[in-house]
């Protein structure tokens, strides 16, 4: 476990980092002249009384009194002995801590060959899409769903070739040591005979990144019609799915530079709308929205969008992403897409202009949703499922947190009864 870490080793952290990227991992920050501010990561607020000074190198909440260095900011926040706070920014400085100090697990997780592997796996998928006659099948079908070239660059989309054992070949080459990489989801053991083979062939191969823009896992799309359509690394040391969130990488900066995070379902969902210019877009890997995810998304804006699919289940999968979001006080719009489109789809068929204007620019917010969704599947005639509709939104309206919000559903929710009952007196007299 953690030692004395030297003095001057301190202060090279202190120096090189600066306090304002420290908290930005947390808190999403404004420029206002001087010093930065935002919400309070201490105490609950709703208006900024957080601070903080890059000229100091320090900062203050006036609301709830909290202060101190970067130092103390990780330790609060993460709720970490000095030394540990000290280790973790010292891996954000990219500074080497002598051999001692460092904790076990960290030590292990950086030194992990595992991100080698994956880095050649990537360069070397990539290489055989973008320059290789083996290639060219899926370079084609890429090209031919509209991913450009440009695109494939910088998602790094490879190809995982038709044949059992190259990319093993490849690994071995290197020295690296086979049982690990099966471990690690590279290569994969058949039970019946014990022999290893490449996991992924015949695959259109995402490499899923860090935060930091490491690969750390695949996931890899069939080309033709075989099963499964998508094929994901399992879970290794270097790779929780509930805490990974596909293109994190490149949206980090776009996400905290335009206060929102628009999240998808899929790959070709992020890629398409990146094409069109929306560069702050991420998914999670094909399975439902975990906290974990929440909270990276969290600390780096309390904006999202949600842009899922416009069948049931991505209507499902949206209003279950909304409540956690609203638990973490992140503010939810939702796009609508037409039934049984998704995000990728539309923007092939109608272009990114149009899918910018009518669906992103045209979001509700997560009450609209709820209401519209609420009332999808329900025969407002009929009495008894119009009490159960009005009872259910009401539930959503008084859970808002500002009375002026409430007041508007509560508004919308009368009209939209209002124009009800005309019509039914309407027809009654006709
Ligand atoms: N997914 C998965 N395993 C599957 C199907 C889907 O992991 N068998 C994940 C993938 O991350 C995928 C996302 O769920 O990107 C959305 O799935 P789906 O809507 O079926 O795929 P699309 O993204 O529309 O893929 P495509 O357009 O290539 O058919
Ligand atoms: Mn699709």
């Amino acid at each position: 476990m953690a030692q004395r870490i030297p003095e001057q080793v301190i202060n090279e952290i202190r120096d090189s980092l600066d306090i304002v990227d420290v908290v930005s991992d947390y808190v999403s920050l404004k420029k206002q002249g001087k010093h930065y501010s935002g919400l309070c990561p201490f105490h609950n607020e709703k208006t900024p009384s957080f601070t903080v000074s890059s000229d100091k190198q320090l900062y203050h909440c006036f609301g709830c009194g909290a202060g101190g260095n970067a130092i103390t900011f990780v330790m609060e926040k993460d709720n970490l002995p000095f030394v540990e706070a000290v280790e973790k920014l010292a891996g954000k400085a990219n500074i080497a801590l002598p051999e001692q100090s460092g904790t076990a697990y960290q030590k292990e997780e950086d030194a992990s060959p595992l991100w080698e592997a994956h880095e050649l796996a990537a360069r070397y998928y990539h290489h055989l899409l973008m320059n290789t006659e083996q290639g060219k099948e899926a370079y084609d079908y890429l090209l031919n769903r509209g991913v450009t070239v440009e695109q494939m660059e910088t998602f790094r989309l490879g190809y995982a070739p038709n044949q059992p054992r190259m990319l093993k070949e490849l690994l071995e080459k290197r020295e690296f040591d086979i049982e690990e990489m099966v471990d690690g989801g590279l290569l994969f053991r058949r039970e019946s005979s014990w022999d290893i083979y490449d996991r992924f062939r015949h695959r259109i191969m995402f490499p899923i990144h860090n935060a930091k823009g490491k690969v750390k896992a695949f996931g890899g799309r069939s080309l033709g019609e075989q099963e499964p359509k998508y094929l994901n690394s399992p879970e290794t040391s270097i790779f929780l799915k509930h805490e990974s969130l596909y293109g994190i990488h490149l949206a980090r900066g776009p996400i905290r530079k335009k206060n929102q995070a628009v999240l998808f379902e899929g790959y070709a969902d992020v890629i398409a709308a990146s094409g069109a210019g929306v560069t702050n877009g991420i998914a999670a890997l094909g399975t439902a929205l975990s906290e974990r995810q929440v909270q990276w998304i969290r600390r780096n804006t309390d904006q999202v969008l949600l842009c899922y699919d416009g069948d049931e289940a991505g209507q499902k999968a949206a209003w279950k992403a909304g409540a956690l979001f609203e638990k973490e006080k992140v503010n939810v719009q939702v796009a609508l897409l037409p039934d049984k489109v998704d995000p990728d789809d539309y923007i092939r068929k109608h272009g990114s202009e149009k899918f910018k204007k009518d669906i992103l620019n045209s979001s509700v917010s997560i009450t609209s949703f709820k209401m519209k969704y609420l009332r999808k599947n329900k025969n407002l005639n009929n009495e008894g499922d119009k009490l159960a509709y009005v009872e259910t939104v009401i539930k959503e309206i008084v859970k808002l947190p500002g009375a002026v919000e409430q007041d508007i559903y509560l508004r919308q929710l009368a009209e939209e009864f209002f124009y009800h009952l005309m019509h039914l007196t309407k027809r009654k007299n006709d």
